[in-house]
């Protein structure tokens, strides 16, 4: 029970890792606040959550909408009066095995927008609170396509590195607070969101991995919880690789 008092918050926790991170945090006593875009999937884990008697609050937006996200954050302050976690999961993969002649400019703007303006956005708005009571621990997901750069998918690449850098920058503009901001550079991990990506493409990575296998959304929100946890006191501005081996640096 790491987490009994705490208040998380988590944005994309409708499915894959940020589901599997929320089910965990709740379970270890965390009071959680989940939001995503989709709101079947977010009503369906809050009513899995309620199910096992512990308490969650969900709301459905689209993390790049500001006034929303804002808001949100607003509404969890005042009702609760601190944010002791925030974890962002949201991601989209935008156009996969798709040479940048024939990738759309509003593609990469949105890509861009969801997994980078997102980000930046949902962190704004929390680091005052976070200030205010002296501790946090805010936790983005990246991607290992930003470190290496995955071919055909230049939006969520750029993306994936732009958010890598953030958390360097944001992690080191806070390292005198006791708030920490970190993020996971996961490989392939088995998700809906691998649904929609091209056949092609997933082979490419599987190969790539030296276990040979993708990983599972558990073995990420277990890594995911020890980052957010009080005893991760001494990593900031850390990019956390859970790759099967692939990343070799
Ligand atoms: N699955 C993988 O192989 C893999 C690998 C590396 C990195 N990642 C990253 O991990 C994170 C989680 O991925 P996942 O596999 O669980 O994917 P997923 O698609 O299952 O989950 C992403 C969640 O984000 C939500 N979302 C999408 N756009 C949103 C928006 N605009 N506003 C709010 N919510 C929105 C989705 O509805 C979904 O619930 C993503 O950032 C992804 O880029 C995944």
């Amino acid at each position: 029970m790491r987490f009994t008092n705490q208040i998380a918050v988590i944005f994309g926790a409708g499915r894959g890792i940020g589901k599997a991170i929320a089910t965990r945090l709740s379970s270890e006593g965390a009071k959680l606040i989940i939001a995503d875009i989709l709101i079947d999937e977010i009503e369906k884990v809050k009513q899995q959550i309620l199910d096992t008697g512990d308490s969650v609050e969900a709301y459905t937006l689209d993390i790049s909408d500001e006034k929303k996200s804002n808001l949100c954050i607003q509404k969890i302050f005042n009702k609760h009066k601190k944010i002791d976690i925030l974890i962002n999961t949201v991601g989209i993969v935008g156009p996969s095995s798709c040479p940048i002649e024939n990738y759309d400019l509003e593609d990469f703007i949105q890509v861009i927008n969801v997994n980078l303006t997102g980000a930046f956005i949902v962190s704004k708005a929390v680091i005052p609170i976070m200030k205010k009571l002296n501790y946090g621990r805010i936790l983005h997901i990246a991607s290992i396509a930003g470190k290496e750069g995955n071919p055909g998918m230049v939006g969520y690449t750029a993306s994936k590195a732009a958010l890598i850098g953030m958390v360097k920058g944001l992690g080191k503009e806070l390292a005198e607070t006791n708030i920490t901001v970190n993020g996971v550079a996961p490989g392939l991990i088995s998700s809906e969101m691998n649904s929609e990506t091209d056949p092609e493409m997933l082979s490419y990575m599987i190969n790539k991995i030296p276990m040979k296998r993708p990983g599972t959304v558990d073995e990420v929100a277990a890594l995911a919880l020890w980052i957010v946890s009080e005893e991760a006191s001494f990593n900031t501005g850390s990019i956390f690789d859970i790759s099967g081996g692939r990343a070799t640096y």
